[in-house]
């Protein structure tokens, strides 16, 4: 049988990655290897020669065969950061996105004396685990249709140490109180700009948290719609949105009674998040 050292296997996985137009291939090679092997990543270049076993060599080839069709790293790894959290994440949800710390952020920054908080559709959790750690005696609600994404957020609150109350609901359907406030980073892709995803994001992140009807505004609606019926006398909703969403999202919350209308943008220059009043 041949010999495989570290320098050997990080090679043939760079090759391989670059036949698959696997982006940033050295990158993504050095990653997987190191997380297979259980050391940091810069350890492999103290390492090159040493001698890998054979099941490291087939659990290698194994996870370098699921990066080449383009499933994402982070699926692999079984995990993300996020606003310097560890995430676990698997097919059933999102992997949150830097966009969402920016929310996240702002959250933070801009409202230091609330009391309660829910979060529809929480996904791996990110959005209320993060404030959780931030916010000071916030109790917070979570949400999501979804019963195999709920499973990953109470593991991601339990591995995080933050106490949430994470529950089924479809939008409103099981919410019965009223919150400061309403955190939502909903599905919203119109079916048009889903069909154009790269294959990364549209073969492995589940549809249900990405696609949207109505042009992507269907859970804008959906939420303002009842929004108030849920927000405290002074409650305030948090949206991310898509980056050409904003003027619709307007006139919808103008047709449900709002008047206190704010967009931020992201780091790219686009409205990413609106503040409703
Ligand atoms: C864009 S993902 C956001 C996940 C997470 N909050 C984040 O920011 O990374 C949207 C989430 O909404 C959930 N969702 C979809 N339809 C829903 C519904 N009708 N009611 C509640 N949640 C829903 C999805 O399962 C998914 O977890």
């Amino acid at each position: 049988m041949k010999i495989w050292t570290i320098s050997k296997i990080l090679n043939w996985a760079v090759t391989e990655f670059k036949k698959n137009s696997i982006s940033s291939p050295k990158q993504n090679a050095e990653t997987l290897i190191a997380h297979t092997l259980n050391i940091k990543r810069l350890d492999i270049y103290l390492l090159l020669d040493k001698e890998i076993s054979g099941t490291q060599l087939e659990a290698i080839m194994n996870i370098v065969s699921r990066r080449n069709i383009h499933e994402p790293l982070q699926y692999i790894l079984g995990e993300t950061e996020f606003y310097g959290y560890k995430i676990k994440v698997n097919k059933n949800v999102l992997i949150p996105r830097p966009e969402t710390e920016l929310l996240v952020e702002k959250i933070i920054h801009d409202e230091k004396n609330i009391n309660s908080i829910l979060d529809i559709g929480t996904g791996s959790g990110a959005i209320a685990i993060t404030l959780a750690k931030n916010l000071n005696s916030v109790l917070i609600e979570a949400t999501d249709i979804e019963n195999e994404a709920l499973i990953i957020a109470k593991q991601n609150a339990t591995f995080n140490c933050v106490d949430i109350n994470f529950h089924k609901s479809d939008i409103f359907s099981d919410v019965l109180g009223t919150y400061d406030l309403i955190i939502s980073n909903p599905p919203y892709i119109s079916q048009k700009d889903y069909d154009q995803l790269p294959i990364e994001i549209k073969d492995f992140e589940p549809k249900s948290a990405l696609q949207a009807d109505d042009n992507g505004l269907t859970f804008y609606d959906k939420i303002l719609q009842k929004a108030k019926e849920h927000l405290t006398e002074s409650g305030k909703i948090y949206f991310e949105i898509g980056y050409d969403q904003a003027k619709m999202i307007t006139q919808i919350a103008k047709k449900y009674g709002f008047s206190d209308i704010q967009v931020f943008k992201d780091l790219n220059s686009f409205d990413r998040i609106m503040r409703i009043i």
